[in-house]
């Protein structure tokens, strides 16, 4: 019993290091504020614009968003541009390779984003999706269910967390970085302070424009957000009133028997 005891106790001695590893192996990642977080959240259409804006201007020469037709972005609850607007914006910065014409020609709103794998770089219509910023603690993942799983967060702290420091290896040179897991990354800082310019004079510093970005990159990969939360509420919102109904019914059916008189 004594032994059993002893081997359990290194068992989970060990088990804690182990788990508190993989937390910290998954870099820094600050809890950022974003409109669209909590129940009433919603997408703020002013900063996606802006983001849009820095994914063409500089994310675009490396990355695809082939999952993402051009046209949503004149959706309600997305950047809202106007139709016109989706029109030029879509032939003025893309061109497709059309099977009918059997020749590139400018992107029209039907078209999806290019797909972009130049420099090797990962589409990034789903990435805010595919990352989480809050792990732990102890690998539980609890804290997901209080900050949420933070891909939009994980994407802002990435592009905000270089340090400066490169490394050449095996003719790659890595850069490093606070939120990478690892610590290491092999894509250049992309941002610099006042590298777009806004024409509402927003902030463009790299805080800022990573922010921008990254919740541009949110709605990307999950565009019915404030709608799937709509629904969300309007069916607790039906339960709480079925629960009240269910037990008015419960209570008056009862009433004769516990010695009440029914009205
Ligand atoms: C010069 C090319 C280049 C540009 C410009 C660029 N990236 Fe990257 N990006 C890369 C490469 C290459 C990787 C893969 C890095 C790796 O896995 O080490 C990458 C990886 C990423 C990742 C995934 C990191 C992960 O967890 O795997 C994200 C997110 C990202 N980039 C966002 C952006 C955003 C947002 C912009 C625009 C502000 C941008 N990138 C601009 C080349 C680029």
């Amino acid at each position: 019993m004594l032994k059993k005891l002893a081997t359990g106790a290194a068992f989970a001695l060990a088990l804690v290091p182990a788990a508190g590893f993989a937390a910290g192996g998954s870099g820094h990642v600050e809890d950022f504020q974003f409109s669209f977080e909590g129940p009433f959240g919603k997408y703020d259409q002013n900063q996606l614009q802006r983001g849009l804006q820095i994914y063409t201007e500089v994310c675009a020469a490396c990355h695809g968003l082939k999952f993402v037709p051009i046209r949503t972005l004149s959706d309600e609850g997305g950047p809202g541009l106007p139709e016109e607007q989706v029109r030029a914006y879509a032939a003025e910065n893309f061109t497709v390779y059309d099977p009918e014409l059997d020749e590139d020609r400018p992107a029209k709103p039907v078209d999806h984003f290019p797909e972009n794998t130049a420099a090797g770089a990962p589409d990034l219509s789903l990435m805010a999706k595919a990352r989480a910023g809050f792990h732990g603690p102890y690998g539980s993942g609890m804290n997901q269910l209080f900050k949420g799983m933070g891909g939009a967060e994980y994407i802002a702290s990435l592009l905000d967390g270089y340090t400066g420091k490169e490394k050449e290896e095996a003719g790659t040179i890595f850069y490093e970085n606070t939120a990478f897991p690892g610590g290491w990354i092999s894509m250049a800082p992309p941002l610099s302070d006042e590298q777009v310019e806004f024409a509402d004079g927003h902030a463009n510093d790299v805080h800022h424009m990573s922010q921008d970005v990254a919740a541009f990159l949110m709605w990307t990969a999950e565009p019915k957000m404030m709608a799937r939360q709509q629904a969300g509420f309007v069916g607790v919102l039906i339960l709480t009133l079925l629960s009240v109904l269910l037990y008015l019914t419960n209570k008056r059916l009862w009433a004769p028997h516990k010695g009440k008189k029914t009205s």
